[in-house]
């Protein structure tokens, strides 16, 4: 009774179910220059003729060049980007298309595939973080002596330099991009030859591919190849812990523009306006940034969870492992291309730092270390008598280096004049010398070594 539509029907949601090519297209060039490599290691191993093969290739090349023009019509019945374009290359050069899939499976081509992708959103991550560091870097340099309050629980701490504060983006970036790097030279390995999951009778050449498709080599087990997908996964864990990185980054920037802080100006280019309250200029691009970095853990979290507890070999789960590493990678870009933008272009307002720093008693350190240096007191005691100090200071209203010395004297005695050296903020700065801390010396001193890691000319 219901047979005319139940027999229909199931197959158009298997069709639909079952199609990965509204998202697997991305991968086209990457499935014609598999498919490339491996017809011209057929011909050389005599597998299919040297004629064949030449019509194979250029068949692939005018399906490449469609593909590039205006695309290859899409066929849900079709499935997936390798049988889009084996049928397409079958109605340009007829049944000897036929022969290209010899001693090769989807399973071997799509993880091929995928990883050729991957290798390329990695050196597109990789140029797009290298340029987010030249943007740290000078603008770290412009600031190496300027002034603004660190923080520990968002609570003033101990002066430090804006171009201190912007280095320290740079290592984690830097970190970034050796994850990737890693990530790149760990996948390099070509699973093309291992076939469905055994590997194949035919005398292939899997040294020529891996080879011709610029890997170190060919995998070394065709079960694994097939059904690993742990350089996807180590796409987007450098990729979470990158945004993860931004995200930070974007976070400063909003708390940073709110009037309270005032410490930047972003520019126009990087803010909105709201329709009802003229006085706003909110931070959308970096708010924006903070959000998205949800969405690659997300995806790091998708895959990892549908890789988990698969049997070997392949199994259509792994179709998903496309749609998060594409998400994922397109907003990485966009993050990455956002925050380097408003690194360049964001005024810092260097006087609202540093009133913010001298307002914080955040000197309060380098009197109880002076105490300890120059009147030999131990340093929880120095701690116990600066504390008394900031609370005179906080009673009276005043900064630290405000205090007169006998306010200081009274609270104790051993304190004299050569305290007003170290009271104020340039002072304190100057005096963090140790490897890695914040006096400008250092801070140059590692800009100039960071540019140098980047291939950056250092015209300081
Ligand atoms: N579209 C598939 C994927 O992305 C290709 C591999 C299909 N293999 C198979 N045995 N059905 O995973």
């Amino acid at each position: 009774m219901w047979g005319g539509r139940f027999a229909e029907g199931p197959a158009a949601v298997m069709r639909e179910i079952n199609a990965s090519i509204p998202f697997d297209k991305r991968l086209w060039r990457q499935d014609i220059a598999g498919s490339r490599a491996h017809v011209a290691m057929l011909a050389d191993r005599g597998i299919v003729s040297a004629d064949d093969a030449a019509l194979i290739a250029d068949g692939l090349a005018r399906v490449a060049a469609e593909y590039e023009a205006d695309g290859v019509p899409e066929d849900m019945a079709l499935e997936d980007i390798h049988m889009h374009v084996e049928h397409r290359l079958a109605e340009l050069i007829g049944p000897v298309a036929g022969r290209l899939h010899t001693a090769r499976s989807r399973n071997d081509q799509v993880a091929t595939d995928f990883r050729l992708w991957v290798r390329d959103a990695i050196d597109a991550v990789d140029e797009g973080l290298a340029g987010l560091q030249r943007a740290l870097v000078t603008r770290a340099g412009e600031h190496a002596e300027s002034v603004m309050p660190g923080f520990t629980h968002l609570q003033s701490a101990q002066p430090v330099t804006l171009g201190h504060h912007l280095m320290a983006y740079f290592e984690m970036v830097h970190r970034d991009r050796s994850r990737f790097e890693d990530a790149r030279a760990r996948m390099n390995e070509c699973p093309l030859g291992s076939a469905a999951l055994a590997g194949t009778g035919f005398p292939i050449d899997r040294e020529a591919t891996a080879e011709a498709l610029g890997f170190d080599r060919p995998t070394d087990n065709s079960l694994d190849a097939v059904s690993d997908r742990d350089f996807a996964l180590d796409y987007l864990m450098a990729a979470a812990t990158t945004a993860i990185h931004l995200s930070r980054l974007a976070e400063e920037f909003v708390l940073w523009a709110s009037q309270p802080f005032g410490f930047v100006k972003l520019p126009d280019a990087y803010s909105t306006g709201s329709s009802i309250m003229p006085q706003k200029r909110n931070p959308d691009a970096a708010e924006l940034v903070r959000g998205h970095a949800g969405r690659i853990v997300g995806a790091m979290t998708a895959l990892t969870i549908t890789m988990k507890g698969l049997p070997l070999a392949y199994s259509k789960d792994m179709q998903d492992d496309k749609p998060p590493v594409f998400e994922a990678h397109d907003l990485l870009a966009l993050s990455i291309a956002a925050m380097t933008g408003m690194v360049e272009t964001v005024t810092f307002r260097t006087d609202r730092m540093r009133a913010a720093a001298e307002a914080g008693f955040a000197t309060a350190t380098d009197l109880a270390d002076w105490l300890v240096r120059e009147a030999n007191i131990p340093f929880r005691e120095a701690h116990h008598i600066t504390g008394a100090v900031v609370r005179q200071a906080e009673a009276d209203g005043v900064a630290l280096d405000a205090l007169p010395l006998a306010t200081l004297q009274a609270i104790d005695s051993r304190i004299d004049e050569r305290v007003f050296g170290v009271l104020g903020v340039d002072a304190s700065v100057a005096a963090r010398t140790s490897h890695g801390g914040t006096a400008p010396d250092q801070v140059r001193r590692r800009i100039a070594e960071a540019k140098a890691a980047i291939g950056m000319e250092d015209e300081a």
